[in-house]
């Protein structure tokens, strides 16, 4: 079947997303057009022992570099590892190309990476984990971590390119791959109607990783994601809305890390951001329950879990970044299919609703 290619439109700074099986063939070609004099392959460690030997073959790269698997290698130190040797290389110049194989840990490391290495070299994205097809690796943000919080420290940065190769998935953790699930639900109650129809009819082949079904579903999103960052590169107003269930979802990995995942900690805020959405924002009920019931299909949690006070919620939620004075910008969904903005007193009355304990 031919491969599936979606543009992200951003003027000279365009790409293609392309998706598919086995497209080492179309990521060579692409390695071949932008004749870099270096290419450096960053990888984690889980990632690495299964596919790094392959892709490294194929691209022909000159130096691989595996970091821990997991959230904390999105770190100052690993960073400054992966400094020292890329430089140790002696082989950078204005003309490398960095490419990222893994998940979105890597994608937001190595992306930054790229962004500053010499105020910024190519990337190329090769996502293989669910989330990092459908959403990490679209749309040019990089990140690492403070000790002060998620993503602190980072940099817009646009790949040249992202090559979403289906087989990868066949290896990764169950648990990943429905988490992923929760941002996919997202992108249909935000912005695409069908896509969540769609979901409701293929539940089952979606949970099987059937490729006819996952391509369908990631040229879905993606092309959705596409289109919002076109219009917003820099998130001063559309693309915000791609965060509904994201609010409750940082309050809940902050208040109970090493509990959830970051998918199932979206699942849970996606339903409380449609309760708030059905009591301010005039999205019907039945709506809403379907997306609930979508989410409870794919295994995903959809209840707040007991342990979150509203004491704890309101103190987490006061350290937002969508903060301003006592009022919080939410993002609601009026109906399946589009999003708003729903700015909230930070008060016992929001957290009730967001709680689901009114
Ligand atoms: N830049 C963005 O726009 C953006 C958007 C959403 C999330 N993120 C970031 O993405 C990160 C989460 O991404 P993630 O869920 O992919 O996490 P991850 O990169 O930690 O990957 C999850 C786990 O799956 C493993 N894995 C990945 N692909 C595999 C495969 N094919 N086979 C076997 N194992 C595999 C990884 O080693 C890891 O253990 C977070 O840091 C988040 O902040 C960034």
């Amino acid at each position: 079947m031919e491969n599936t290619r979606v543009p992200v439109a951003l003027g000279e700074r365009s790409y293609d997303v392309v998706i598919g099986e086995r497209l080492m063939d179309a990521l060579i070609a692409s390695a071949r057009v932008l004749k870099p004099t270096s290419i450096f392959l960053v990888t984690d460690s889980n990632v690495g022992l299964l596919h790094a030997d392959f892709v490294r073959n194929a691209i022909v790269a000159n130096h691989v570099f595996t970091v821990p698997a997991g959230e904390n290698s999105k770190s100052l130190r690993v960073l400054e590892g992966l400094f020292d040797d890329v430089f140790a290389t002696r082989k950078l110049d204005r003309q490398s190309l960095v490419v990222a194989l893994g998940g979105g840990v890597v994608g937001d490391l190595a992306g930054f990476l790229a962004a500053t290495l010499l105020r910024g070299v190519r990337c190329i994205h090769v996502p293989t984990s669910l989330l990092a097809m459908v959403d990490s690796s679209v749309g040019g943000k990089t990140a690492i971590n403070h000790q002060t919080g998620k993503n602190l420290i980072g940099a817009f940065h646009q790949p040249v390119g992202v090559f979403c190769d289906l087989h990868f998935l066949e290896t990764l953790p169950a648990r990943e791959y429905v988490s992923a699930i929760a941002e996919i639900v997202k992108t249909a109650a935000i912005g695409d109607a069908d896509l969540l129809a769609y979901l409701e009819t293929n539940t089952d082949a979606l949970l099987r990783r059937n490729p006819d079904v996952l391509r369908h579903v990631l040229a879905r999103c993606i092309s959705f994601k596409a289109s919002v960052v076109a219009e917003d590169e820099m998130e001063s107003g559309r693309r915000a809305t791609l965060n509904l269930g994201h609010t409750l979802a940082h309050v809940i990995e902050a208040a109970l890390p090493e509990e959830f995942l970051h998918g199932e900690a979206v699942a849970i805020g996606l339903v409380a951001a449609l309760r708030l959405s059905v009591a301010h924002a005039g999205l019907d009920a039945v709506q809403a329950r379907r997306v609930g019931d979508l989410l409870a299909r794919f295994g995903l949690p959809v209840e707040v879990p007991a342990g979150l006070t509203t004491d704890r919620l309101l103190e987490i939620m006061a350290s937002d970044k969508k903060r301003a004075g006592d009022v919080i910008r939410f993002i609601v969904t009026p109906e399946i299919g589009r999003a708003s903005v729903l700015p909230c007193g930070l008060d016992g009355n929001l957290a009730a609703s967001l709680l689901g304990r009114t």
